[in-house]
């Protein structure tokens, strides 16, 4: 059959089906796909079934309940020194996810090219190729995941639209500098080009660094879409909710095209996603110190086994380079690795190819997700004891 050209160009997540392929694994440990094992809070949880109990089961506006809007506006006023108008500022999305695909659809233009850094989140390219634009890549290069400011300034064209930037950043754990943020600002400055920015790690940051908003930054107003949802700060991925902060006249374009992708978010969850962002300072010194001490975990258990860790600065994936361990197992690419992880030891991982677009580049990696509770983490680090 005649389908797509565009969808022939991309294949399903390979994190997601990491999970899959996990589940037929009995006793294995899903270290792939980036969601928690553990409770979300109560009084999240209260405040969602209190919404349905008074009968918030009905669309909501389409984007985005008042008493969400006004809550992301109160929280990214103190967390990230941003002040928004909730009305016009503004959309609820389902999830992230849905953000980032909507803010392409609402700026691209057929032709339009969208620099994005690699390694890179999975959703990324399909991202841009469904929304017609042309991906065009520059590299992060370990261990400290710096980009080389010449390769940037040679990516930009005068087709370049709009510069992904996902800090701290899925799968390095990089945490762009305010300094780096500032040369990308120059560029896009000059080129007339959007930072779509992916801050849905912002806080899981560690080693004292602070996370910077690039649409805090001087002349950023009109320059950049600010992504963020509650799926990794307050542990629900599964509720779907996230939203985008645009200046007006961008925030008006994403609004039509959320609104005939998807009308609106669950209208209840939105409630408890109203909740979530209230959470007093302690929730968040709470999260920080939890995930310093899984990280510290599974970094020392991975290192021990001799799987070459690279530390990451922020969110909660470590990436591997086991150029040695493949050797000793004639193993050719990063699903193989992958899969001898799973099979071997127990352990499922997401193959580092699946973080790049050029044919080889991630082989040798494999990024394991630490999101887990302490008892799952600390049975990882048995399994890990294999390698030894
Ligand atoms: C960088 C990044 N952006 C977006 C998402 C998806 O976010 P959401 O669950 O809000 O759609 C993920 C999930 O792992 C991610 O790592």
């Amino acid at each position: 059959m005649n389908l797509s050209r565009t969808t022939k160009q991309f294949s399903e997540s390979v994190i997601r089906e990491m999970t899959r392929i996990a589940r037929k694994y009995p006793g294995s440990i899903n270290l792939a796909q980036g969601f928690p094992d553990f409770s979300a809070r109560k009084e999240i949880k209260a405040a969602a079934i209190e919404a349905i109990k008074r009968d918030i089961n009905q669309y909501s506006i389409t984007w985005g309940s008042q008493s969400l809007r006004e809550a992301i506006g109160r929280k990214v006023s103190w967390y990230n020194n941003l002040e928004i108008d909730p009305e016009r500022m503004v959309t609820v999305t389902c999830g992230a996810t849905e953000a980032m695909i909507a803010s392409l659809k609402a700026v691209i233009n057929p032709g339009d090219e969208v620099i994005i850094f690699e390694p890179f989140y999975e959703n990324y390219g399909p991202d841009c190729l469904l929304s017609g634009a042309n991906p065009r890549y520059v590299s992060l290069h370990p261990p400290s995941w710096d980009f080389h400011l010449d390769e940037l300034e040679r990516v930009f064209t005068e087709n370049t639209k709009a510069i992904i930037i996902n800090t701290p950043n899925n799968p390095t754990g990089k945490v762009f500098s305010r300094k780096e943020l500032e040369q990308v600002i120059n560029l896009c400055l000059q080129h007339d080009c959007i930072a779509i920015t992916d801050e849905i790690y912002e806080h899981i940051i560690y080693d004292g660094q602070e996370h910077v908003s690039i649409a805090s930054l001087p002349e950023m107003h009109d320059h950049s879409i600010t992504i963020n949802s509650i799926s990794k700060t307050y542990s629900l991925t599964g509720w779907r909710v996230g939203w985008t902060l645009a200046c007006e006249e961008i925030t008006a374009e994403i609004k039509k095209v959320h609104d005939f992708l998807t009308v609106g978010a669950p209208a209840p969850l939105q409630e408890g996603a109203a909740r979530a962002l209230a959470m007093e300072q302690g929730y968040y010194d709470w999260l920080s110190a939890f995930y310093s001490k899984a990280r510290e975990t599974i970094f020392n258990a991975i290192d021990a086994a001799g799987l070459h860790p690279i530390q990451p600065r922020g969110a909660y994936y470590i990436m591997c380079d086991c150029k040695e361990y493949m050797s000793s197992k004639a193993l050719h690419s990063s699903m193989d690795l992958a899969m001898n992880l799973l099979e071997e030891v127990g352990i499922a991982t997401v193959p580092g190819e699946s973080f790049f677009s050029r044919d080889g580049k991630g082989k040798s990696m494999t990024r394991f997700c630490f999101c887990k509770k302490e008892e799952t983490l600390n049975r990882a680090v048995e399994l890990l004891e294999r390698l030894h």
